[in-house]
């Protein structure tokens, strides 16, 4: 009698837990993939080692202060918050007046696509295709809006720090150090920390994190993206004990 309760048992929690691993599996695929169409977003040419354009982008406006390679990024026109001229870049050294891309959620893959071979980005000319549809998978699944978390005069989040502190050491802290100052962005001229970065600039550490840094590797392992682990809420925990960190 007993051993045919745990067989049961046993049964069952197997059962249970084939399914969750199916889950997460889906979950993960789909998330990796929206994860590299945010770090093409991000920077191109770095995450498919391409050659880095010499030139402006025609479409870049002469009311931006942008010149060469930098104005080809994405992000440069349309914001790490992808609201363009509604959102951190309607101010300052990004500021181009070109709206954003949160509609584009709303638009088929196809448009998306069609969109990036149009005359104003003529991305077809120095990406494959697959890059493109990347993009695409990325600008219709993986945009997030954090204006409800964010006190837009301070820039700070509002989540639950000890979380994030536990993510942060499960996920970040072999890399970046305990205090963040591990690896400095800006070396060896200037210094930018992780405490720097998630302080001063938000909406591009939520980018960074959720799809990860293009092509940045340490001891042979890229940096996670955390779109497959953590949710939207957890991230912001993350963002929350990023921003106590030391700045400098
Ligand atoms: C040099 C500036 C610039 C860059 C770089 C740029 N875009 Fe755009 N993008 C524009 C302009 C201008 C529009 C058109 C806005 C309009 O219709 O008024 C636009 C429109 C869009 C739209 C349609 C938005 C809508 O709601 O109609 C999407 C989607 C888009 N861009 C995605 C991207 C992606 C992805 C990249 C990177 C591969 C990119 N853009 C790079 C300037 C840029
Ligand atoms: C396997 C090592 C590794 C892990 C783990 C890792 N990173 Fe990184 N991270 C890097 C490398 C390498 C860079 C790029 C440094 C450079 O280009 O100067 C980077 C860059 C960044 C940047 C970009 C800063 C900038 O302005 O360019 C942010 C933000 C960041 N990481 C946040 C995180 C967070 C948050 C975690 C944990 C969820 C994390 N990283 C985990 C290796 C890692």
């Amino acid at each position: 009698m007993k051993s045919k309760i745990l067989f049961i048992i046993i049964g069952l929690s197997s059962l249970t837990l084939n399914a969750a691993n199916n889950a997460s599996n889906i979950d993960a695929k789909k998330a990796n993939a929206i994860a590299e169409g945010g770090r093409i977003y991000d920077k191109w040419w770095k995450e498919l080692k391409l050659e880095k354009p010499a030139s402006t982008h025609p479409s870049y406006p002469a009311v931006g202060k942008k010149q060469g390679a930098a104005s080809w990024r994405c992000k440069e026109c349309h914001g790490w918050d992808y609201k363009g001229d509604k959102g951190a870049y309607n101010k300052g050294s990004h500021k181009t007046g070109i709206k954003g891309i949160r509609n584009a959620v709303n638009m088929s893959d196809k448009e998306i696509v069609a969109i990036l071979k149009n005359k104003i980005h003529g991305y077809d000319k120095v990406m494959p295709d697959a890059a493109l549809a990347q993009l695409a998978n990325f600008v219709k699944n993986g945009q997030v809006d954090i204006a409800r978390y964010l006190n837009k005069k301070t820039l700070h989040v509002n989540g639950n720090k000890k979380h994030g502190e536990s993510f942060f050491n499960k996920n970040c802290k072999e890399c970046h150090g305990s205090d963040g100052r591990k690896i400095n962005f800006k070396a060896p001229l200037n210094t930018e920390y992780l405490g720097t970065v998630a302080t001063e600039n938000p909406v591009e550490t939520i980018h960074k994190l959720r799809n990860g840094n293009p092509a940045a590797f340490m001891n042979g392992k890229p940096m996670p993206n955390m779109n497959k682990i953590l949710n939207l809420e957890e991230q912001i925990d993350l963002l929350t004990f990023l921003q106590t960190l030391p700045v400098k």
